[in-house]
């Protein structure tokens, strides 16, 4: 599996959008004795489904989608993500949990309050985007707007707006049906920008797409989180996406969430036994980023050498330590955090570095930078390797499997 993660910052806010403790989703006869009951509660799935009938999607889950970030849910068929991200906007009633938008309780809105919620504030992107067949381009892309009881002339020139925003100008007069399926999920993009929504949730909405098309399309979502810092819920199944687009990843399984983290978290230190087996084909090096192999630089090391950021992957640290034939520093704003050298880049690779590195080199990092003194933090910073920005995908690798899951 040939993986391209865009280098990536992690959101600068900590603030949640969405709110959720505790939710429970389960289907079937008097569901929510099952959360109110501990010993039904612990039941596998398989076990509560024969004593009870009833299937438990979503099992105590809690999590905060940040302001900003593309927050993944991922899992197996079945696993509940379509289950949970539907919770959020009471498309299906949770059985028991709260959930909140922005501090308001979701679960205590009104009929007038969720209508608000979903076409304002939260708006869904489909995998079969429910396009109108007898309504052109510009006017599907409109529709949202107009439900929200935006004048006509207002709403077509948004819509334009949008239509050219995600690559379809010229098109705008075309029926879904004389469209690409690339094309009519643009559209349902654009239809869902429209509204300028506060969070767009998206459930699955390439996995129909051909792999080029799909690609364009995960560029076009990683280009509107890093240019215009949108929130996203984004669900999927398949793993290499997941790590493209993830700045946090939701990993489910049964119901549950087994492991809630960066990219690097999962893959790095990988919560169980599953989560390990799942990640197992990624190549490292290219989600891991240089923290993991960093070591203090020694006086002499801090003076020359290339330069990386601390957000590099090992992968283009490994490219520039191969280049200059010596360590490279990771620099920080001017100030030397660190070196890592071929043997610790290629321990990453290999799976030998210890999973909690980058913890340890966190700490290495501020002992370092105290042990050097100022001259480390003045040290200037030749040619720094340029990270790759969010979006920004090198060329196709061969994925030897694309569904990874
Ligand atoms: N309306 C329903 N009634 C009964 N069971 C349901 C209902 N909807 C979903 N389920 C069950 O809940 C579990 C989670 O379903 P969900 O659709 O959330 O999974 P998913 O992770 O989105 O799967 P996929 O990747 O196939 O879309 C499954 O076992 C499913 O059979
Ligand atoms: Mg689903």
């Amino acid at each position: 599996m040939t993986l391209t993660v865009p280098t990536r910052k992690p959101p600068t806010t900590t603030e949640p959008v969405f709110s959720v403790s505790g939710l429970w989703k389960v289907f079937g006869p008097k569901p929510e004795r099952i959360p109110a009951d501990p010993g039904l509660a612990a039941l596998d799935p398989a076990e509560l489904r024969a004593r009870t009938g009833c299937t438990a999607a979503v099992r105590d889950v809690s999590f905060d989608v940040r302001k900003g970030e593309v927050f993944v849910v991922m899992g197996l068929s079945g696993s509940g993500k379509s289950t949970l991200v539907r919770c959020l906007t009471r498309l299906i009633e949770p059985t028991a949990g709260t959930i909140s938008i922005d501090g308001e309780d979701v679960r205590a809105m009104d009929r007038t309050r969720l209508r608000e919620l979903r076409r304002h504030r939260a708006a869904m992107v489909f995998q079969h985007f429910g396009l109108l067949p007898h309504r052109t381009v510009l006017d599907n892309v409109a529709y949202g707007l107009e439900i929200q009881g935006v004048g006509r002339s207002e709403r077509r020139e948004r819509a334009a707006e949008f239509v050219a925003k995600v690559g379809l100008e010229g098109m705008e007069k075309r029926r879904p049906a004389q469209l690409s399926g690339g094309q009519r999920q643009r559209v349902g993009l654009a239809r869902a920008l429209a509204v300028d929504p506060e969070v767009l949730l998206f459930d699955e909405p390439f996995s129909a797409l051909d792999p080029l098309i799909r690609r364009d399309m995960q560029e076009e979502v990683a280009r509107l989180h890093s240019e215009e810092g949108r929130t996203m819920v984004f669900i999927t199944h398949d793993l290499s996406e997941a790590l493209k687009l993830g700045d946090r990843i939701a990993l489910m399984r049964d119901g549950r969430v087994v492991q809630l983290g960066t990219p690097e978290e999962i893959v790095g230190s990988p919560a169980d036994d599953y989560v390990r087996e799942f990640v197992r084909d990624v190549p490292r090096e290219q989600v891991m980023t240089v923290g993991t192999a960093m070591r203090p630089a020694s006086a002499a090391e801090t003076a020359g050498g290339p330069a990386v950021r601390p957000e590099a992957t090992v992968a283009e640290a490994i490219e520039a330590v191969a280049r200059a034939g010596t360590p490279a520093r990771v620099m920080d704003k001017g100030r030397c955090l660190g070196v890592v050298d071929s043997d610790a880049l290629l321990g990453v690779v290999a799976g030998t570095a210890p999973a909690d590195a980058a913890a340890t080199a966190a700490t290495d990092d501020a002992a370092a930078v105290a042990a050097s003194g100022p001259a480390a933090g003045a040290a200037p910073v030749p040619e720094e390797a340029a990270p790759r920005r969010r979006g920004q995908a090198g060329p196709p690798g061969p994925r030897t499997s694309p569904e990874a899951v």
